[in-house]
């Protein structure tokens, strides 16, 4: 296939073929992850500044992995004890990695656009978005498509039941695209008050019932409840919330047999999900984590022009 994204900004403007051709790529990546090498030089030469203005765990050092398994040089920045902290606005900082030959920027930012943003202002460097404010997470959700792919050979005619705080989840909207792509029937659950204004324009259900939201699904997909918004008094309590919505053995149970366990992370166990759900048999939370790697490699190998010889 003739790539033809620089960026990856979000995945509205993603054909099925191009997701599809990138699992394949994420799969050749995975397999190189069992090498006793774990390390080719397509990318040797190439500068990645990771820029990270919110915490991160898995999509910081899952991108730093990728960008080292493929020989790039690695710079990771991060706002505390930065020049931010000196008034420097997000422009400034990146023409200045830019002008330090940052080949690729990827950003994470508590801003709505501000990978997009950055897309404008960059003069040559190519910008992955990890997560930017609650509009987009694109890398997250190919992520959990190539975990559920590489379980299910194909996602056409799968059902796939989001189940939390959709409202605030940048995770949710990327899969919701992703996964209706390749051909899955999506349904939002959780309490109404978490819900977005515009599930209708997104072309899925919604079911406020978890435990038929998740009935003939094959994934059930849980999304962190973010604690900071508790204050805002969408939902009781917490306790409350794990007794309504929480994945617990029942629930998953009530969807098809063996379906996938699945969470972005981090997890708040007995919040989300229970931890026989979130530690067991059908879970894949783990698996997404590994995939993360792998699907990160082939997204800068394409983007960048990696050689593989
Ligand atoms: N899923 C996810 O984005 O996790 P981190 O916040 O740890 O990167």
């Amino acid at each position: 296939m003739d790539w033809k994204h620089r960026h990856v900004l979000d995945l509205k403007d993603w054909t099925r073929d191009e997701i599809l051709f990138l699992l394949g790529q994420a799969k050749n990546m995975d397999d190189l992850m069992d090498r006793p090498i774990r390390k080719v030089p397509a990318l040797r030469g190439k500068l990645v500044v990771n820029l990270f203005f919110e915490a991160s765990t898995r999509t910081r050092v899952s991108f730093e992995l990728a960008e080292k398994m493929l020989s790039a040089d690695v710079v990771n920045w991060s706002a505390s004890g930065s020049s931010v902290g000196k008034g420097e606005t997000l422009r400034d900082t990146a023409w200045t990695l830019e002008a330090m030959g940052a080949d690729a920027v990827v950003i994470r930012h508590g801003s709505v656009g501000s990978a997009h943003y950055l897309s404008k202002k960059l003069h040559r460097a190519s910008v992955f978005n990890g997560g930017d404010g609650a509009y987009s997470h694109p890398t997250q959700a190919l992520l959990d498509a190539y975990t559920a792919w590489k379980h299910f050979s194909s996602l056409e005619g799968r059902k796939l039941a989001i189940i939390g705080d959709v409202l605030h989840s940048r995770v949710a909207r990327s899969d919701v695209q992703v996964f209706k792509e390749l051909g899955c029937e999506v349904v939002l659950s959780g309490p109404e008050t978490l819900m977005p204004l515009d599930v209708a324009a997104m072309g899925v259900a919604y079911e406020p019932d978890p435990r038929r939201a998740v009935k003939g699904a094959d994934m059930v997909y849980l999304l962190r409840i973010q604690r900071e918004r508790q204050e805002e008094g969408l939902f009781p309590s917490l306790d409350e919330y794990y007794l309504r919505y929480g994945a617990d053995e029942d629930l998953v149970a009530r969807a098809e047999k063996g379906a996938l366990v699945m969470h972005p992370g981090p997890i708040n166990r007995r919040v989300e999900i229970d931890s026989a759900v979130a530690d067991g048999s059908q879970s894949r939370i783990l698996q997404q984590v590994r995939s993360g790697v792998a699907v990160r490699m082939a997204l800068l190998y394409l983007c960048l022009g990696g050689v593989m010889a």
